[in-house]
């Protein structure tokens, strides 16, 4: 297992590439069961979970060829081509490796009738149920079963109805399920309370440009008009805005400034508004967005919450920032029950951090000191990449495949800009 070295203390400058979003990417990978015609995906992050969801395709009988990218670029170009499904089950050790391939059910119930996924379970950061998901199939038509860890969605007659279903609370899985499933049913659909976050707006617009009609896209109502079949298509997957946050936090952490290039300041107003907020200058380029530091951290009061609201994705990020700043800044946490396992190792390294409940009181330090670190899940493991940016002497960051899952090239990309990081084996 790897791990990362950072001698924290020098200051980060300089332009870093934003990859292509893996939220976004997770959810339009599965759109290529919807066709039989070849969808092809540009600004694809290389990334363990992209890895892991090919492997599911393929092992639904969809072929993926990835296009001559060369190795020092990043992103890749990959071709999907569900011409004919050889099956319709998602194991469970595919989807114990990750959730994200509850995103199979609603598609390939589209397509054939029938779709049969482990149910994931579930993971570090909280418990995960994904009821909404089946509640919102279920209201399009859909037949849901439940036997030995697996579920089982059936559309009765071959395909569903469609139909209304209002969330009872937003869920960005389960609104993207929804949605694939409905392109192509019979009849009408109207989603109520839906998630707003722009990997649904990049998920609505990707199948609009393969045929789909849906109205209200970017808004918590959509109706979508069931097409009889989908077409193919060539699409750019978004710039990853937790990527672009959390550079933003990297570079400020250590006094720095940074160019996010692809950063997009309007898919990401909640994070530039909580950046500003402790003191950052943002100001967007027609590369990028670029972001530095005006002196000292400013503490800020803040709460999680669904888009547009602040993303819990950056939280433990932000936490890891504020640890420098000039004062006690306050987070709550509304979305996941389990999200501080981060606290502890950001304490280790000097920071003053008291929690309770869903509420984390961030007292400003003078100076973070380097440690051996453990890495929990994906973003936690990014909060104790920038503490150790900023801390005096060693970090070792331990279980990198977390941040495998989710940044590309991380120890490349913060070169880039003069971190000393070295990527190691444990063994
Ligand atoms: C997605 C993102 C994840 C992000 C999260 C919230 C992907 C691959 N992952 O996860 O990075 O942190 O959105 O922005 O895009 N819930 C239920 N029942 C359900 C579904 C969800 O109770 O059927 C609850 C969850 O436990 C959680 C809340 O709803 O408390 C929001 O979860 P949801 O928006 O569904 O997150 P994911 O789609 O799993």
């Amino acid at each position: 297992m790897d791990k990362i070295i950072i001698r924290g203390g020098k200051r980060l400058s300089g332009a870093v590439p934003i990859s292509g979003a893996k939220n976004a990417a997770l959810t339009l990978l599965p759109c290529a069961l919807l066709t039989d015609e070849p969808l092809t995906l540009r600004n694809l992050p290389r990334l363990a979970d992209i890895d892991t969801f090919q492997h599911l395709m393929n092992q639904f009988g969809v072929s993926t060829t990835i296009a001559g990218s060369r190795p020092e670029d990043f992103g890749r170009v990959m071709t999907l081509e569900a011409t004919r499904i050889t099956s319709n089950v998602a194991p469970y050790d595919l989807v114990r490796k990750m959730r994200a391939s509850i995103l199979v059910l609603g598609p390939m119930l589209a397509r054939m009738g029938e779709a049969t996924v482990s149910l994931p379970g579930g993971c570090a950061i909280g418990n995960r149920p994904i009821d909404l998901h089946l509640k919102a199939l279920e209201a399009l038509g859909a037949q849901i079963e439940l036997a030995s860890g697996y579920v089982r969605a059936i559309a009765p007659d071959g395909g569903l109805p469609g139909g209304r279903y209002s969330f009872p609370m937003v869920s960005v899985g389960a609104t993207e399920n929804a949605v694939m499933a409905a392109v192509t049913a019979r009849g009408k659909s109207t989603l109520h309370n839906v998630a707003r976050e722009p990997e649904i707006v990049d998920l609505c617009n990707m199948l609009g440009a393969m045929g789909a009609k849906i109205e209200g896209v970017g808004t918590s109502e959509l109706v979508i008009h069931g097409v009889p079949r989908l077409h193919g298509a060539t699409y750019r997957v978004m710039t990853d805005r937790i990527e672009a946050g959390s550079y933003a936090c990297a570079a400020a952490i250590t006094g720095g400034e940074v160019l996010l290039q692809n950063a997009k300041i309007e898919e990401m107003e909640a994070t530039a508004q909580a950046l500003r907020d402790a003191g950052l200058h943002l100001e967007p380029r027609p590369e990028g967005l670029f972001v530095g530091t005006n002196g000292a951290l400013r503490p800020i009061t803040l709460a999680t919450a669904p888009y547009p609201g602040f993303a819990t994705d950056m939280q433990a990020q932000l936490m890891a920032l504020l640890c420098r700043a000039d004062g006690t800044s306050v987070l709550t946490e509304t979305i996941f029950e389990n999200r501080y396992m981060h606290v502890p190792e950001l304490n280790r390294m000097g920071a003053h951090i008291e929690t309770s409940g869903k509420t984390a009181v961030v007292h400003g330090v003078s100076g973070l000191s380097g440690a051996e670190v453990m890495a929990t899940d994906l973003r936690a493991s990014m909060s104790l990449v920038i503490a150790g940016l900023a801390a005096q002497g060693e970090t070792q960051v331990h279980r990198l495949y977390h941040l495998d899952r989710g940044y590309e090239r991380l120890e490349e990309k913060l070169a880039l800009l003069g971190a000393d990081v070295e990527r190691l084996s444990d063994d």
